[in-house]
Order: C-alpha cells, then structure tokens, then sequence
C-alpha cells in the first residue's frame, strides 16, 4: 500500500547540504500497522512528511496504492493526499472550532453539502467515542480526546493510509494505551494502513505488526515485532530493547560499578533469554553445576505477538575459574549474555 523506493532527503541550510534521509526503502503491506523508532534527530518527520510529500524527496519515488505521487501534477496530487490522513503529537486542532467543526473542516474544504458532512461525522464520533463532545471546545478537551478528535479529522476523507507522527509523545502512558488501541480497532474496521513513527519502544510493542529502525537518516534494521524483540540484529536495537525494559541498575551497583574487572570484584551481568529459551531452570542449573551463587537483581518477562522474551540483570559469585565455563553454558543454551561490569566483593547487594 505504501512503498518507498530509494529515498533521499537533503536540506539545504546555511551551513551547507543535510541529507536527513539516505536510500530509504520500505514496502508497507495494506491492513499493516508499521512503526518506526528513532532517537530524535534521526529523521522520522522528515520520512512521514515525505509520504504525503508536505516534503519533496530529493530523489526516490514514494508509491501509495500503485500511484507513483512524486510524478502527479498539483491538482493530482492533492486529490491523492487524500487517500492519506495524518495526527501529529500536538493535534493541531482549530480552538475557534468545536469538535464537530473541526472534523468537518477537511470535508468542508473539499465542497461537501451540510447533509455529507453530518452523513460522515455522525459514524465517526461514535467511533472516536466523542458523540457527548460534539459540541465542546479543544480547551475542554482533555490530550487523549484532543488527539480522539485529531484521529476523526484525519479520518473523514475515508483515507487508505494514517500517517502518525509521534501523536502518543505528548500523553501520559494510560491515554497512550487507549489511542493505541483505538489505532487497531481502526485498522480492523475501515482496514486502514498505519504508518507510525514513535521515539517510544512501547508503542511498537503494543501497536505494530512490523517495525524498523532509522538511525542518522538510514534504515537499519527491520522486521516482524515479535522476530524483532527476541532476535534483534544490531547494537542499536539491542540497546532499544534493553533500555525499554530493564530501565535502571539499582544506585547501590551502579555507583561503585567498574568497568574492567580488578581482584575481588564479581561480574553483574545482562541475561537475555531468546525464543523459548525457560528462565528458572537455566539459572538454577548453572548455580548448581558451576557452583555459584547467583542474585536476581532484576528480571522481566514479556508476551509480545506469539514470543516470549526474558531480561534478568544478575550479580554472579563465586571461584573465578567457574564463571568464564558458566557464561560459555549458558551462551550454549541460547541466553544472550552482556557483561555490564564489576561490582567489588565487599558491596552489599
Ligand atoms: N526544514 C529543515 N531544514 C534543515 N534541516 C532540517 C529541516 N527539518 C529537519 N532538518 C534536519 O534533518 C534531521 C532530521 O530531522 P527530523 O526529521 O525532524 O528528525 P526526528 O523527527 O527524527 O526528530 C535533523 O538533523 C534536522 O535538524
Ligand atoms: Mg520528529
């Protein structure tokens, strides 16, 4: 439904030439809900607003439902800008217009009759779940009814594609949760297609069927959301893995944490249990056969789509000669392991 083929962005600026994107490719399938995650900076707006083309690529064909956009003439492509509708993380909604106003503005735009519009927006808000708000103001609206109207808006040109930009950022985690889910119901009843584009790993996990990493305006990884939890490719999407579900190292290690070991330090380590790898089992196996003794610090298991993924942060003592074998066994039995570093001896955990 959508396709990028080789996009490449540059701005032009004071300094000199930017490329905010480098080769993009992306082929996301009808009914799919597709995110992706970068830090900031990394060139998310600049890839959404090229798929409605708000901005022209510099090169590359953007292709929304076998329609190549970039050769459209104005008139064209505006009439194809609506097959596509679009939320932003601060609504952008008109406060001289109530809600009911400002649903109906894209239609009024496009010289819809009264009747059209109350024909359109009537379904809408009981979709949005915004029917007793029709008539109030955005100041009285809290952010997840904002961001409810935000989505009515976007859908009364009965696009094919929603193209989110960041539109859970500025919500606490509750509304995020049921933006999300209205997002899915959305998609399974009008089956639309769904672009989003988050900083959050827990958006991807609750929402996407697919998901891919932009980093310094390349794509570097993508795949199927739960492939992608348990079997990550790269560093930077281990690192987005980890930070989104094991946040902290408790003060008490991380202040006197060394990063080489030194005499009479033991080793904290990350756990990371694959695919249908057990947790309990593994670790009281490699406490008994290696004879050490093993403190959870932390541990978390998560269902994503049909995978299970466990993270356990753990300090390991015992004989130095028994913890190089014990890491090796477990390595073998499909746990990926991250020394994080050395805690002395002589620290209370
Ligand atoms: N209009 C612009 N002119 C010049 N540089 C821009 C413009 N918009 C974005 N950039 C630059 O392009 C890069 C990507 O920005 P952006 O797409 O906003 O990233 P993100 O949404 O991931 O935070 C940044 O380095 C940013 O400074
Ligand atoms: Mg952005």
């Amino acid at each position: 439904m959508i396709r990028l083929e080789h996009i490449y962005k540059n701005y032009m600026t004071a300094r000199g030439s930017v490329t905010a994107l480098r080769d993009i490719n992306i082929h996301v399938n009808s009914g799919e809900i597709f995110g992706i995650i970068g830090k900031s900076g990394a060139g998310k707006s600049t890839l959404i607003r090229c798929v409605n083309l708000l901005e022209r690529p510099s090169s590359g064909e953007v292709i929304i439902a076998g329609e190549a956009l970039t050769a459209l003439s104005a008139a064209k492509l505006r009439a194809a800008r609506r097959k596509m509708g679009m939320i932003f993380q601060h609504f952008n909604l008109l406060s001289s217009r109530n809600v009911y106003g400002n649903i109906a503005l894209p239609l009024e735009l496009a010289g819809c009759t009264k009747k059209q519009i109350a024909d359109t927006i009537t379904p809408l808000l009981e979709l949005t779940d915004l029917t007793d708000k029709k008539t109030a103001y955005p100041a009285q609206l809290s952010g997840g009814q904002k961001q409810r109207v935000a989505i009515a808006r976007a859908l009364a040109s009965k696009p094919q594609v929603l193209l989110s930009d960041e539109a859970t950022s500025a919500l606490d985690p509750e509304t995020t949760l049921t933006i999300l889910q209205l997002l899915k119901n959305i998609r399974d009843t009008l089956n639309l297609t769904i672009l989003l584009i988050t900083h959050e790993m827990s958006v991807i996990k609750s929402s996407c069927d697919r998901v891919a990493i932009l980093q310094e305006g390349e794509l570097i990884e993508e795949n199927e959301v739960g492939e992608f939890f348990t079997h990550p490719q790269t560093d930077i999407a281990k690192h987005f893995i980890t930070s989104s579900v094991l946040q902290h190292l408790p003060a008490a290690i991380e202040r006197p944490l060394l990063v080489t070991e030194q005499p009479h330090t033991h080793p904290i380590l990350r756990l990371w249990f694959l695919q249908g790898t057990a947790t309990q089992p593994i670790i009281s196996e490699i406490s008994q056969q290696f004879n050490l003794h093993i403190n959870i610090l932390q541990a978390n298991v998560e269902y994503i789509k049909n995978h299970v993924m466990g993270m356990m942060i753990v300090a390991l003592r015992g004989e130095n000669v028994r913890i190089q074998p014990a890491i090796q066994y477990l390595k073998q039995n499909n746990v990926q392991v991250e020394v994080i570093g050395y805690v002395p001896n002589d620290i209370a955990i």
